[in-house]
């Protein structure tokens, strides 16, 4: 970036962070996504069958990932997540939210799960939280039409509650095949429940973010390149995390513009 594109995009992002937040507050982020008791895995005899029937021994996976493996474009993963009745918090969600932005996008932003103005308009980071991604967008020239938002999960967990390892697991050959159908040049996951679960680890979002990692994507394995960035819902409670944000989408701007080079 020049310098004045960096003093532009700063004063930006000083509108976003607010000029009065001089000093950093300790971490405080939500208890890890994998903290509950383990359940079932997926593939396991408790796999829920997504075709209704009883559920049965099955190979790892098999059933859900085939499911999700056939579909050809993302009209049709859409239409077979939605059909998908495997994840329980279908039963309690509103709608079923897919998507926004831009299906050829470079960037692909995948958050934790809709929350009650998402779950209310089908629409992924509508509300609070989505309010200000688009403000943290803004502020290195980016804006919603050009970059692709999902989430792990298309169903709202009743209350906002955090989401199992269960419902996790079940939905996870559907976001792996959505970033495959994409083929972003680069995924940011969006606060510690996206990058555990696409970096496949227990480590929380104060030591994912900061540096990039090699995501292999599903089918082909290719490697592209992921970045964590602090949740904008964490943000909006901790102001004087921002800081830290600005230092990662500052990392992908710059990265986006040498060409998004592969890990
Ligand atoms: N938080 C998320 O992770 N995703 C949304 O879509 C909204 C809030």
């Amino acid at each position: 970036m020049a310098a004045g594109e960096t003093i532009a995009a700063l004063r930006a992002w000083q509108m976003v962070a607010g000029a009065d937040e001089a000093t950093p507050e300790p971490p405080l982020d939500r208890p890890p996504a994998r903290a509950a008791p383990p359940e079932p895995a997926v593939g396991t005899a408790a796999e829920p069958d997504p075709a209704g029937g009883r559920a049965g021994p099955a190979p790892a996976m098999t059933g859900v990932r085939q499911i999700a493996a056939a579909a050809a474009d993302l009209a049709a993963l859409r239409s077979t997540f939605e059909a998908f009745d495997g994840c329980p918090l279908k039963e309690t969600a509103t709608n079923f939210v897919f998507a926004d932005g831009a299906p050829r996008a470079k960037l692909m932003f995948i958050g934790e799960a809709p929350g009650a103005e998402e779950d209310r308009q089908g629409i992924p980071f509508v509300g609070p939280a989505g309010r200000l991604l688009d403000r943290m967008l803004a502020a290195i020239g980016l804006d919603r039409g050009e970059v692709y938002v999902t989430n792990i999960l298309p169903w709202r967990p009743p209350g906002n509650r955090n989401p199992t390892d269960s419902e996790i697991a079940v939905c996870l050959p559907f976001i792996e095949r959505h970033i495959a159908l994409v083929e972003p040049a680069a995924v940011v996951a969006v606060g510690g429940t996206a990058a555990k679960v696409l970096l496949d680890t227990r480590e929380g979002i104060m030591r994912l973010r900061g540096r990039w990692f090699s995501y292999a994507v599903s089918g082909s394995g290719a490697p592209i390149p992921l970045r964590a960035i602090l949740h904008p819902a964490y943000l909006l409670r901790q102001p004087g995390q921002k800081r830290d944000a600005w230092t990662d989408l500052i990392a992908i701007k710059k990265r986006l513009a040498e060409g998004m080079p592969a890990p």
